[in-house]
């Protein structure tokens, strides 16, 4: 491509974000890619824009937003109490999948469910990045899914579930890290992660030198992503180890699919989809998977347990949230169009 043709699409590039910048100041709902999922983007400062984000989800209205700001200097405008922590953290890890859960939050109580600590996090996709340059405030934006439903990775996904009801969606290709941001809460003495990511506890701990402590969903925390049964196909999901896939005989294994760390040694009768072997993979190709498959309505998904070490944490996360409703029993969730 020559370079006339490169300062074109550029030009291009730029007056898509500069449009969308001026529709958040309207109060509209813009989609834009970070480095985990799409987002849906609202101006954090208007509490009628974050009504409409809450309308379009379909999120109960106790459930905060992450507000995503320009960098850790934008951190006071949000917090009137932002610790040394906060501030190293921010500095090391962002631009970055990293969200601080910080007190005394200054953000609109329609942002925070009308809690008193306040989400933050500096997105390192570049569109994200220039959005919240060209919009010069933050920008609220929870995943642009519906409550309950699988993360987008992809604009694609984002404009099959929200293509007729959204003013904008912001193109930026397959995002790069695939699961939601590290959520760590400073709000108390004990740092504590609300929900894993690809940024893992060991790193935290080795970068803050203090132990960190990992929320369990009964701790009565409101955060949508420590509801059990979330991130959820339609199509019951299952974790099964290597051993029992190798003795399983499902009664339709035309319609099982089932899928693998690697390739299968043997052939099988199942629809089988081979998954990456390195965590980080497969956690950037996990939601898109899971929606095509999806899609194929097989009567069961049979996930293959990833190892239980820590980088693989976020990803067993996401799948245990994903198989807990099957796991239960419930019935399949096609025919009940359950959105949370
Ligand atoms: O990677 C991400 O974090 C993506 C991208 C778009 O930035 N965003 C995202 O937002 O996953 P959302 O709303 O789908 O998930 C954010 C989680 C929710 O579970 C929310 O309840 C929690 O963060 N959260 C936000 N503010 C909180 C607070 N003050 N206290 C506890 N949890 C909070
Ligand atoms: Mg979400």
């Amino acid at each position: 491509m020559d370079s006339e043709n490169l300062n074109g699409e550029k030009a291009d590039a730029d007056a898509i974000i500069h449009q969308a910048a001026k529709q958040l100041e309207k109060g509209e709902v813009v989609a834009f890619p970070t480095e985990t999922v799409y987002g849906l983007g609202a101006d954090a400062t208007n509490p009628h824009a974050i009504e409409n984000i809450f309308r379009i989800k379909q999120r109960p209205p106790d459930h905060p937003l992450i507000v995503h700001i320009q960098g850790p200097e934008d951190l006071p405008i949000w917090s009137s109490k932002v610790c040394n922590a906060a501030y190293a953290l921010a500095e090391r890890f962002w631009p970055g999948p990293l969200t601080l859960i910080l007190p005394e939050s200054r953000a609109h109580p329609s942002i925070t469910g009308g809690q008193t600590s306040v989400g933050l996090r500096t997105p390192r996709h570049p569109v994200a990045l220039k959005l919240l340059k060209s919009f010069g405030r933050g920008i609220a934006a929870p995943s642009a899914n519906r409550f309950g439903r699988i993360s987008p990775t992809r604009a694609d996904h984002v404009r099959a579930e929200f293509g007729n009801v959204i003013d904008l969606i912001l193109e930026g290709g397959d995002c790069e890290v695939g699961l939601e941001s590290t959520i760590l809460s400073l709000v108390s003495d004990r740092p504590t992660i609300l929900r894993p990511g690809t940024l893992t506890r060991q790193e935290l701990e080795d970068f803050l030198k203090t132990p960190i402590e990992s929320a369990t969903p009964t701790q009565g925390l409101r955060a949508s992503g420590l509801l059990e049964s979330h991130y959820a196909p339609s199509t019951p999901l299952r974790l099964v180890s290597r051993d029992e896939l190798l003795h399983l005989k499902p009664k339709n294994p035309q319609k099982t699919v089932v899928m693998r760390l690697g390739r299968p040694s043997q052939p099988s009768p199942m629809f089988e989809v081979p998954m990456p072997e390195n965590s980080r993979d497969y956690g950037k190709a996990l939601y898109a998977t899971l929606r095509q498959l999806d899609q194929r309505r097989f009567e069961q998904m049979l996930v293959e347990t990833p190892p239980a070490e820590e980088e693989w944490i976020a990803v067993l996360d996401r799948l245990t949230r994903a198989s807990h409703e099957s796991m239960n029993g419930a019935e399949p969730t096609h025919s009940r169009k359950v959105i949370r």
